[in-house]
């Protein structure tokens, strides 16, 4: 590993904060540890310390990869799985909470449903927060998963055509992919409806970069123009008008047909759940790399715990 890169004692808040080096010394542990897991179940690099997940959102994937990596490591987890059953529900602020927390664990992974709120976690805590999803703001343990994966099925990540779909507006997968996607020179093709658009300011912001970013609604122009479409859940929990989530929902769907129109191979991502936008009968096209996807979160949510505790 590249000895410029420490990331002990850091936090892991937004897509923004990694330097290219960061990223490629965290997808190189991430693939040190997949090969480390190939001959054995457990590896003892964490042993003696312990995890906390404090989820204060609906998770499968991020909560139970998060501790299938924390117990791969040989480490321990100690987990709040629901707001209700916290002193949440009892008017604590997440700034208490983390500082309670803090007392515990040696890292703290949070979810939590207002965007800055895993920063003010990680202001009060003195051990590494790592942000599991703020709101609509961003996820970026996610982002470097995706990432991986990207590497893995495409075989490089630079100068991609990547074409994002769904709900860019509300989706904090997408908000946080594209900061850290924008290190390796993309182009990027945004399909959503009009009412679900990336925020300005992240388009800006890409284009204060260099990068090339268009829009559409079109998602067929995605398949033709893209090596990978990254598709989205709509974000039904975002909403306040159930009404106009009425009109949207639906909007994308990735099926048998829209395969069958392919003219070369597209890998599709997605960082699940999945509602209606892709069917299942498109589980079984080579390019349908989402259970893939899944499974390297674990090595990547290893590498970060490793970094952060400074054992990698
Ligand atoms: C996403 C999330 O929670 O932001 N899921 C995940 O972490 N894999 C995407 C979503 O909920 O649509």
């Amino acid at each position: 590993m590249s000895g410029k890169v420490d990331l002990k004692g850091k936090d892991i808040l937004h897509g923004n904060q990694f330097s290219k080096e960061e990223v490629v010394a965290i997808l190189n542990v991430a693939s040190e540890l997949e090969n480390e897991l190939k001959n054995r179940n457990s590896l003892d690099i964490l042993k003696g310390k312990l995890l906390a997940t404090l989820f204060f959102e609906p998770s499968t994937r991020t909560r139970l990869s998060f501790e299938a990596a924390m117990a791969r490591l040989g480490g321990s987890v100690i987990s709040m799985a629901s707001a209700e059953s916290s002193s949440a529900a009892k008017g604590e602020t997440v700034a208490d909470t983390a500082r309670t927390v803090d007392q515990y664990a040696d890292v703290i992974v949070i979810r939590h449903p207002r965007i800055g709120s895993a920063k003010e976690a990680a202001d009060a805590a003195t051990v590494p927060v790592l942000n599991a999803g703020d709101g609509a703001g961003q996820h970026p343990t996610q982002a470097l998963l995706d990432i991986y994966t990207i590497q893995k099925e495409i075989g490089r990540l630079d100068n991609l055509n990547i074409a994002l779909v769904g709900d860019l507006k509300n989706g904090r997968t997408v908000h946080a992919l594209v900061e850290v996607l924008s290190l390796y020179k993309p182009k990027f093709l945004f399909v959503s409806p009009a009412v679900l658009r990336m925020p300005e300011e992240i388009i800006l912001n890409l284009r204060n970069k260099g990068i090339d970013v268009s829009e559409t609604e079109d998602l067929k122009k995605a398949s033709s123009e893209c090596d990978l479409i990254y598709m989205t859940r709509i974000q039904k929990e975002r909403f306040s008008d159930m009404s106009e989530y009425e009109r949207v929902k639906g909007f994308y769907v990735i099926n048998d047909d829209f395969i069958r129109g392919l003219t070369k191979k597209l890998v599709i991502l997605h960082p699940l759940p999945r509602v209606d936008e892709i069917s299942t009968g498109v589980d079984s096209y080579a390019g349908a790399a989402y259970f893939r996807q899944v499974r390297n979160g674990v090595f990547v949510r290893m590498a970060l715990l490793s970094m952060v505790l400074g054992k990698r």
